[in-house]
Order: structure tokens, then sequence, then C-alpha cells
């Protein structure tokens, strides 16, 4: 049968090897083609981020604004594809429907199922960056009853997102220059982490020759869950449900009570046991932001700055090493924007996006590629004999 090793959770398992992440969780280090994440953050922007992630090295001038416009120039999706949203339910969560419609896109876009075409594979890169953040809004509009807002090719990756969302066609919407910028650095820090749950997620599925846009549904569909993307809603219904500052001894005393399942959500992390250089450019971001729009009022927002400040203080999260996440300074930031919670995961989908089709591209090129098919530690019967219904 062979000889394989127990690894649950697969801590301890390399699946496949890559050029495109690293990540030191001791040291805090985050690099992408070997660039640190903070110099990323703070010195490019997330289409430039997405072509080193995708092609392996920072774009000259004339090949940056060669991919902008690529990318801009197939920011619509298909006509049709509006029917298909209005299928939904209303209170549809818009993970749901993102599931569904970036799945749906593979018989809209036929040519690009072709994965042995390596045109056809760089036409459905583009075609997923490009099409997710229209669909994310679209998810949203339907969900407040407004009409689709089709995205505007003037305006940069992030600006063009915060228009999709939240303009209206009876009045002007300019979008805010610093929220513009903030809304891109989220993106630029959620948009390749190797191979945690999601982007392993689209790796299985892809090993099998699925088309790229059945892979990223299963990426998107993975991220979901609260222990991944789900955090920061997960997060900012905590907030809530704490609701003031001075409830919070209350939720730090049940999340260090092992009898009791509740954590904190936003807060620890699988690999960063020292903390989340991700989550450093975050809170900057935040405290930019709370200061721009002037949320002392914001009680949520308010329990979530004295809920930090606990958090780091208190020996239990300080010996077992739980930090504050990305996930939770996004949540917040997302929050002061207007965004409701339900939106927060299709936001870190169509960030990550860019990171789950890098590494579907990675894959596809790499020759020693074979189906991914884990084995398992059997525990059940040994061989026993059927016994006729009457006797049972
Ligand atoms: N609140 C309270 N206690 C916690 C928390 C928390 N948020 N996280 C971990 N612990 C405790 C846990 O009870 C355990 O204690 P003990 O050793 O006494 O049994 C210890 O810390 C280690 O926890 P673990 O679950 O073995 O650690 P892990 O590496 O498997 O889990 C995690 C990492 C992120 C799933 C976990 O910290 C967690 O559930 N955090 C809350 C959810 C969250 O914010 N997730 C977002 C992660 S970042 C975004 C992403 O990657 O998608």
């Amino acid at each position: 049968a062979g000889v394989f090793t127990y690894d649950p959770g697969f801590t301890s398992t390399a699946s496949c090897d890559s050029t495109i992440t690293f990540i030191d969780g001791d040291k805090g280090e985050l690099l992408h083609r070997g660039y640190p994440i903070d110099q990323l953050a703070a010195k490019s922007h997330y289409l430039e981020v997405c072509y080193l992630l995708l092609y392996g090295s920072l774009p000259s001038a004339a090949e940056l604004e060669h991919f902008e416009n690529t990318i801009t120039r197939h920011t619509m999706i298909h006509e049709q594809m509006h029917n298909f949203f209005r299928g939904f339910r209303r209170d549809a969560h818009p993970m749901a429907i993102m599931v569904g419609a970036v799945g749906a896109m593979a018989a809209f876009y036929h040519d690009s199922t072709d994965i042995s075409s390596p045109r056809e594979r760089e036409i459905a890169s583009h075609r997923l960056i490009a099409k997710v953040p229209t669909i994310a809004a679209m998810a949203y509009k339907y969900s407040i009853g407004q009409p689709f807002v089709y995205p505007r090719n003037d305006l940069d990756y992030a600006a063009n997102f915060l228009h999709m969302c939240f303009a209206v066609p009876a009045e002007e919407y300019n979008v805010d220059p610093i929220l513009a910028r903030a809304m891109d650095r989220i993106f630029t820090l959620h948009a390749d982490h190797e191979q945690n749950a999601s982007t392993s997620t689209v790796r299985l599925a892809s090993s099998s020759g699925a088309n790229p846009f059945a892979c990223i549904a299963a990426g998107i569909a993975c991220l979901w869950g609260p222990a991944h993307g789900g955090a920061n809603q997960a997060c900012l219904e905590m907030l809530k449900e704490i609701g003031t500052p001075d409830r919070i001894p209350e939720f730090i005393a049940r999340a260090k009570d092992k009898n009791d399942p509740f954590r904190l959500m936003g807060f620890g992390h699988r690999v960063y046991k020292n903390f989340d250089p991700r989550a450093t450019v975050m809170k900057q971001s935040a405290d930019e932001v709370l200061d721009l729009l002037g949320v002392e009022n914001n009680p949520i927002l308010a329990t979530a700055k004295e809920l930090e400040k606990a958090a780091l203080a208190d020996d239990y999260f300080a010996e077992k090493k739980l930090f504050p996440n990305v996930d939770f300074y996004s949540g917040v930031i997302l929050e002061a924007m207007g965004f409701p919670t339900s939106m927060f995961t299709p936001i870190f989908a169509l960030s990550r996006t860019v990171g789950w089709i890098s590494q579907w591209k990675e894959q596809l090129g790499d020759p020693q590629m074979k189906i991914g098919r884990p084995r398992q530690l059997y525990l059940g019967e040994t061989v026993r004999d059927y016994v006729d219904i009457e006797k049972r």
C-alpha cells in the first residue's frame, strides 16, 4: 500500500513547490516574488502587485500601462449574466452569488475554458481579475435592491470598485482618494498568501484539469468559512455583539475559558505566531480612514479600538501569541467605509483572485503536476458480511 504520513490539517506537508510567495511566520515576514509586503503596500498598488504575482517581476512603465489597459478592457460582464443574478433571492449572501456567478463564467466565456492553450489561459486570468470585482459589486447592489452600476474605465481598479458599489444613477458620486487608497491597500494586502486553504483548494480543483472559472469558484467557496476569509465578517459581528467597550472584559474572559468554544475573531493566525506584517500596514490604514471619516460616535469602532488594547495587554493572548490579524483591521475599515458585513468576504475573494490565478498558472506550467490525491488513515470496520434487512 506504500508508506505515507498522517498529517491532519496539513501542518507539515508541502503540497507543491512555488516561486510566488514566501512567509516566515516566526519573523512575521511576507514576500511576494521576493519583495516585502510592507514595501509593496507603501510604494506599489494593487494592479502592479497583480502583474508581479502573475509574471514574476515588477513591470516597466510600458508593461504596466499595457496590463492596466488590458484589465480595464475586461471589466464588464456579459450582459446576459444580469439575468443570472436576478434568479437569486434578494437576501442571498453575496458569497453564495459569487460562487455561482464566477462558476457560471465558464458558461459565458467558453473560449477561456481551453486550458491547453497558453493564450486562452492568459485571457482567462485577465478576465477573472477584471470581472470578479464587477460580480462582487453586482451581488451587493442586488442585495440592497439598487440598479447595477456599470464599471467606469476612467477610474483605477479600487476607485472603480467603490463606484460600482456606492454610486446610484440619481446623483453624482465622487470617490474620495483616501478611501480609494485604503481600498487598494486592502486588495494589495490580501492578494496572495501561499498555500492557505482556499489556494490549496484551487490547486486541488485545477489538478483534475478543471477550467479556471470552476477552480476559482471552488476557492471562493472555501474562503467563505469563518476560520478563513469569513473571519472579517465574523469579527465585525462579534464587535456588534459586544456592543460597547464596557462589555469587553466579559468577552475576553469567555475567549480564555477552555469550556467555552468562543474565540476572539480577528485574533491569531496559523502561520504568523509573532505578528502579521499585513496587520501592521492595515492598522495604519484603519487609523487614517477613521480619522478621515470621524467615526468617534460609532460604538462598533470604539469597541474595536478598546478590544485591540485590552487583548494586547492580556497575558493569555501574549503567551499564545494571539495578535490582531489582517481581518481584524480590514473589517474595521470596511465598516467605516459603509460596507455591510456580508460584503467583507466578497472583498477578500476579489482581492485574492489574483493569488489563486497566479498559483493556478504556476501549477499548470509545472511538469511534475499530478492530480491531487491525499491518502487517509482508515479507522472504520474491518471486512464483514452483508446482513439481510429482516435480520438487522
Ligand atoms: N481566541 C482565543 N483563543 C484562541 C484564539 C482566539 N482567536 N485563537 C487560538 N486560540 C487558542 C486556542 O484555544 C489554542 O489554545 P490551547 O493551546 O490552550 O488549546 C491555542 O490558542 C492555539 O490555537 P489553534 O486553534 O491550535 O491554532 P491554529 O493555528 O490552528 O488556529 C486560527 C489559527 C486563525 C484558526 C485561530 O487563531 C482562530 O480560530 N482565530 C479566530 C478566527 C480568525 O480570526 N481567523 C482569521 C485568520 S487570518 C485570515 C486567513 O488566513 O484567512
